[in-house]
């Protein structure tokens, strides 16, 4: 792997304990960098703006040349999943995505693989243009959601609190575990895809696992987890895959352990001590400051970064957020963030 050497992020998720630890933001690419907002305006649906290499490309870009970070993210969606097998997906403005949803057996009939890869190809065309024009110290990340934080949002056909239909179905309903290894299936391929055309490392989000009781989550998040990772295994033994179940509370422990991933991301509800102990003997671990204390930036965000480092620097960590970055975000907090963490 003579690609990873000067690569702090896939040093430490080979296991290595790096100093100062790699960085990288989720959503780093997004609304609250002006010159995001100024590219997304010229382009009326959001998706179109996923499926076009050019754009996608660039600001996949953007974060990086602000703040130098040390990995690079795909820019897409975990949505372009439903949007490839055949379901409707719209993203409106202020409301976030809009799909038409899939609530039986019967509603599964209306999607399929035989697309997907023709569909995601704008999406394989940009992982090659920005796996040849990232810096030679950037790692490259492709990402998918997870299947059951995207049967979430084709089951409510909409971002929900409760998660309700979604959650019913997942105990009495006849189909429910179709759905999920459609996306299991669609998922493997798709991150197998992403790897092929040059990504170096593979994310799972999981945004909405934490809703799930702890027999649901070993059927719905850790079984499709372990297959995708196996599956991405068989075909590319080296490409570390980290997983983002965010919300798991007590059941990250179990999700490390059963999944085989080889990085874990932490929300911001995990003490750090507790994931240094628990967790780092077991893989990389990613995180985890609120996202909210870079919204606030001065000395409150100071103290949590610096608490953060002091935990886990110790072992093989990667610094990032424990969710994703706000639009209302100043862009200076965040390189006052990226300077604190390189030891300014
Ligand atoms: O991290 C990155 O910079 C890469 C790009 C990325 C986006 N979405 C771009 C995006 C990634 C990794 C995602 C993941 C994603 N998408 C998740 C999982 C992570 C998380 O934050 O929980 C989820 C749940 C989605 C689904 C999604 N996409 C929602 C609910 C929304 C609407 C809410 C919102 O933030 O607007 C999106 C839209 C979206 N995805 C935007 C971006 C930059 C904003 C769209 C715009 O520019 O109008």
């Amino acid at each position: 792997m003579n690609a990873g050497k000067n690569k702090t992020y896939l040093r430490a998720l080979a296991g290595e304990a790096v100093t100062p630890p790699p960085v990288w933001l989720m959503r780093q690419a997004g609304r609250y960098l002006p010159e995001y907002r100024e590219l997304r305006s010229g382009v009326k649906n959001f998706l179109d703006f996923c499926y076009t290499p050019d754009l996608a490309v660039e600001v996949t870009l953007q974060p990086l040349r602000r703040y130098g970070f040390d990995a690079a993210i795909l820019f897409s969606d975990i949505l372009v999943i439903p949007d490839a097998l055949g379901q409707k997906v719209a993203f409106r403005e202020g409301e976030g995505p809009v799909l038409t949803p899939i609530r039986s057996a019967d509603d599964l009939k209306g999607l399929g693989m035989d697309r997907l890869h023709d569909h995601l190809a704008p999406v394989y065309e940009t992982v090659s243009r920005l796996a040849s024009s990232i810096p030679e110290t950037t790692a490259l990340i492709g990402f998918a959601g997870a299947p059951w934080t995207v049967a979430t949002y084709m089951v409510e056909g909409r971002g929900s609190k409760d998660h309700a239909a979604a959650r019913t179905w997942a105990f009495d309903g006849d189909g429910f575990a179709d759905l999920i290894t459609l996306l299991t299936d669609a998922t493997a391929e798709y991150l197998i895809r992403q790897a092929d055309h040059g990504a170096e490392a593979l994310q799972l989000f999981d945004t909405w696992a934490g809703v799930l009781s702890p027999s649901q989550f070993g059927r719905w998040v850790i079984e499709p987890t372990a297959e995708i990772v196996a599956r991405i295994k068989a075909a590319h033994p080296d490409i570390p895959v980290v997983g983002f179940p965010r919300g798991a509370g007590v059941m990250y422990e179990t999700f490390v352990r059963e999944t085989g991933v080889d990085g874990v991301s932490i929300d911001n509800s995990v003490p750090p001590s507790w994931a240094a102990r628990v967790l780092q003997p077991m893989c990389t671990v990613q995180g985890n400051l609120d996202n909210m204390s870079v919204i606030a930036g001065g000395p409150a965000m100071e103290a949590e970064v610096r608490g953060i480092l002091a935990a886990l620097s110790g072992g093989p960590f990667i610094f990032n957020l424990g969710h994703g970055i706000l639009p209302e975000t100043p862009p200076e907090n965040v390189a006052r963030l990226v300077d604190i963490v390189r030891g300014a």
